[in-house]
């Protein structure tokens, strides 16, 4: 069989038909099928170029729309058939608008590269899917958000140990735990956005890799194709897979903060600690034991973080070293950011699911916070404000808490019997006065909290604007 009759675009240049070993290892249909409609909408920005540019005229432009639409439908329909030589989706789109409408469609590739239409739909399909996570990010901060002001933030508030080195420090209310959390999500939002300010760029018109002799206007087709600006450079702009690492770092970190989130449920939801129950619809079951509750969301969100850090590791890998301009390593880029797109706009959904519906055992949070160690900073900065420093302050109840431990004396009475404490430092011991006492701006205490809860109110519709998305 020969080149031409196996269909490759490239046929003219070769006298046999492709190795099966060579199809089979090089082609990219399989997952980059998902850019059919982004290819689509770039090539019909293209051929509308063409006829601006006077290469073909209205007739043509008309035919060749009419088989992108065909091909849109007959894939939508379920209707599309691909064949062995359709090495990728772009090859398949070509190859099925000329059968549609016939030789008008051999002008669809004029004056472009499948290197530079490549890089444009994929940018295009990832600004989509950057605006998608941003949604979803901020729909668990709102969860997050809604939740603290259940548990609220004045005196009298829920509060819970606060912890360093996973041992109780100082108690915080529940909603600025929460808000902790929110927080760091916020950032990723924000990440998302720098990411898609530098995606948002169309490599349309750099062909293969130098540009061409024909009069075609890249920022015209930037323009039709809502990009913000088209490239500065041909070279740079079929090679640069910046957008993708950058994607794939920004799911990594998502990925890390929602396996934090994760790890957290799943030690809350345990008997020992037993601050959480989950709600039955985003808990499973055990096939064996029938008492078990598992928080099966919580463990793949916090699991899944490994295997997206693997995709941004593989991919940075993949692109150390190449040289300009693009080079077939590149087809590598697709996989990953759709692996981590997927995984992490899953993992958001299902932990809004779990945060929205889980329930807090807030007196098992005050009780576990409301030992009496948990004031022993509350009685150092006391004395502190009594004019004793700082280190000798420490030293003092420091010594209580020890003879307290090891002779097995209620921390209260030494409180009470110490010179330089005595009764009426016992106040400060009493349950549910120390988080009150978390009073420095940014603190963990009411004031400062019910302060954070409108500065997080005016960063959520701050990044929500820059979305594009209307305020909730
Ligand atoms: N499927 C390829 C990719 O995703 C298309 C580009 C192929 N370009 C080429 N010159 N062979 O990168």
């Amino acid at each position: 069989m020969t080149a031409d009759e196996r269909g490759q675009l490239w046929h003219g240049r070769f006298s046999v038909a492709p190795a099966d070993e060579l199809v089979a290892f090089t082609e990219s249909l399989g997952f980059d099928v998902r850019l059919l409609f982004d290819d689509v909408a770039c090539s019909k920005a293209h051929v509308r170029g063409l006829q601006r540019a006077g290469l073909i005229d209205a007739d043509e432009l008309g035919l060749i729309l009419g088989g992108l639409d065909t091909v849109e439908m007959e894939y939508r329909a379920g209707e599309l058939d691909f064949l062995a030589s359709d090495e990728d989706v772009h090859t398949a789109i070509e190859r099925r608008v000329t059968e549609v409408v016939g030789p008008a469609g051999e002008k669809l590739h004029t004056g472009r590269s499948r290197n530079d239409q490549v890089a444009t739909a994929f940018r295009r399909y990832v600004l989509r899917s950057l605006d998608s996570l941003a949604g979803r990010l901020l729909d668990l901060v709102d969860v997050l958000i809604e939740r603290a002001d259940e548990f609220g933030t004045r005196a009298g508030s829920a509060y819970l140990p606060g912890y360093t080195h996973l041992q109780q420090a100082q108690p915080v209310l529940l909603a600025h735990h929460l808000l902790a959390h929110a927080w760091a999500l916020l950032r990723d939002v924000d990440r998302v956005a720098d990411c898609r300010r530098r995606t948002d760029v169309s490599p349309l018109g750099a062909g293969a890799l130098a540009g061409t002799s024909l009069p075609l206007d890249p920022d015209s087709t930037a323009a039709e194709l809502g990009f913000a600006a088209r490239f500065e450079n041909s070279l740079d702009a079929t090679s640069d897979r910046d957008f993708a690492a950058e994607t794939l770092f920004v799911c990594s970190l998502i990925a890390v903060h929602l396996s934090r989130l994760g790890e957290e449920i799943v030690l809350w939801s345990t008997e020992e600690f037993g601050f959480v129950r989950l709600d039955d619809a985003y808990a499973t079951g055990s096939s064996m034991l029938p008492q078990k509750k598992n928080p099966d969301i919580a463990e793949l969100a916090r699991g899944k973080a490994g295997r997206v850090i693997g995709d941004l590791a593989g991919f940075l890998a993949t692109l150390k070293g190449l040289t300009l301009a693009y080079n077939r390593d590149l087809q590598e880029d697709k996989e990953p950011v759709f692996d981590a797109l997927d995984t992490v706009g899953g993992a958001l959904l299902a932990c809004t699911g779990l945060y929205a519906t889980v329930r807090f055992n807030t007196d098992r949070m005050a009780a576990a916070a409301d030992s009496p160690y948990a004031a022993a900073t509350d009685l150092a900065e006391l004395l502190v404000t009594e004019g004793v420093p700082f280190r000798s302050a420490h030293a003092i109840v420091g010594a209580l808490v020890r003879t307290s431990l090891d002779d097995g004396v209620p921390f209260a009475d030494l409180v009470a019997a110490a010179p330089e404490l005595g009764e009426r430092a016992l106040a400060l011991l009493a349950p549910g006065v120390s988080v009150l006492r978390r009073t420095s701006p940014g603190g963990g205490g009411p004031d400062p909290v019910s302060e954070q809860r409108l500065r997080i109110s005016a960063a959520v519709a701050d990044l929500r604007g820059r979305f594009g998305a209307p305020e909730s």
